[in-house]
């Protein structure tokens, strides 16, 4: 049976994963901070999906995080075959009006974090000569993100990431994928401090189109149509009205 590690699984989108997962086999370990949510989750895959699964409460964003989780997982003689960065944290407004504790907050997770994890767990898998990992990043990741500055950054930097080891693993038979979503309904704009977008689509079917790209090996995966079509006219245009129409965007959603 293939092991898949999800983290931020307790919510949003990594819980949907987690879903997609059991439903097609695969043994779950599932990792995020708070362990009644957490293990509230694990129960539910258990009895709804009849599915194997591990709960290991993590802090990704503390120094020591990552290898905790790690050696914790190889402890209990687990071997990962797939391993999905989704857990993230964002936060809106001004840039110099935000607390500068937030900006650090979300680098520790979404850079050092995701970092450190993957340092982890890629060796076994080149080792072993096969194995999957994704990456969460967002549309963000593609432009400016004028009052989400820092958040984007950290996408924008899982995005490159994810391309550049693309490039290291040629040969390995390790694959990486990074997932951009645009808005999504979940808890992380409530979270973040901003309205959900009216449009923001489906955790479904963003961990669906995430799965797919993972089990072929894709590079880079927008989900929705929506989104590749807004992907894809972005591009079109110069950086400097790219930032002023997500500038538009970010106030009204305020
Ligand atoms: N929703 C969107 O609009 C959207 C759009 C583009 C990209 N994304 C990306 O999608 C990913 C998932 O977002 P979501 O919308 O599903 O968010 P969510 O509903 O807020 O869920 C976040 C998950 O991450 C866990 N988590 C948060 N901080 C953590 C930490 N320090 N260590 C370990 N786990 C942590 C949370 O559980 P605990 O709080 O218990 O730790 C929860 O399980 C993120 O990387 C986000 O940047 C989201």
């Amino acid at each position: 049976m293939n092991t898949v590690l999800i983290t931020g699984a307790s919510a949003g989108i990594g819980y949907e994963f987690a879903k997609i997962f059991a439903e097609n086999g695969w043994r779950l370990i599932i990792a995020a901070r708070r362990p009644e949510k957490l293990e509230a989750a694990a129960q539910k895959l258990r009895s709804e999906y009849n599915a194997e699964v591990y709960d290991f409460p993590a802090d990704l964003s503390k120094p020591d995080g990552p290898t905790q989780l790690y050696e914790r997982i190889i402890s209990e003689g687990l071997q990962m075959d797939a391993l999905i960065n989704n857990a993230g944290s964002g936060c809106y407004g001004k840039f110099v009006e935000t607390d500068p504790k937030e900006f650090h907050r979300m680098i520790s997770l979404n850079i050092t974090g995701l970092t450190l994890l993957t340092r982890c767990i890629l060796p076994d898998m080149i080792a072993r000569g096969s194995g999957k990992i994704l990456n969460v990043s967002s549309l963000g990741g593609f432009q400016p993100d004028p009052f989400g500055a820092v958040y984007g950054a950290t996408k924008a930097y899982e995005l490159m990431l994810t391309e550049s080891l693309y490039g290291e693993l040629i040969g390995t038979g390790v694959t990486v994928t990074a997932l951009c979503p645009g808005p999504t309904k979940s808890e992380f704009a409530e979270i973040s401090g901003k309205r959900e977008a009216g449009f923001a689509a489906d955790t479904r079917a963003v961990a669906k189109a995430g799965y797919r790209a993972l089990m072929r090996g894709k590079l880079v995966e927008v989900p929705t149509c929506k989104y590749k079509m807004e992907t894809a006219a972005m591009k079109l245009i110069s950086i400097k009205l790219r930032a002023r129409i997500v500038r538009m965007w970010q106030s009204r959603q305020k």
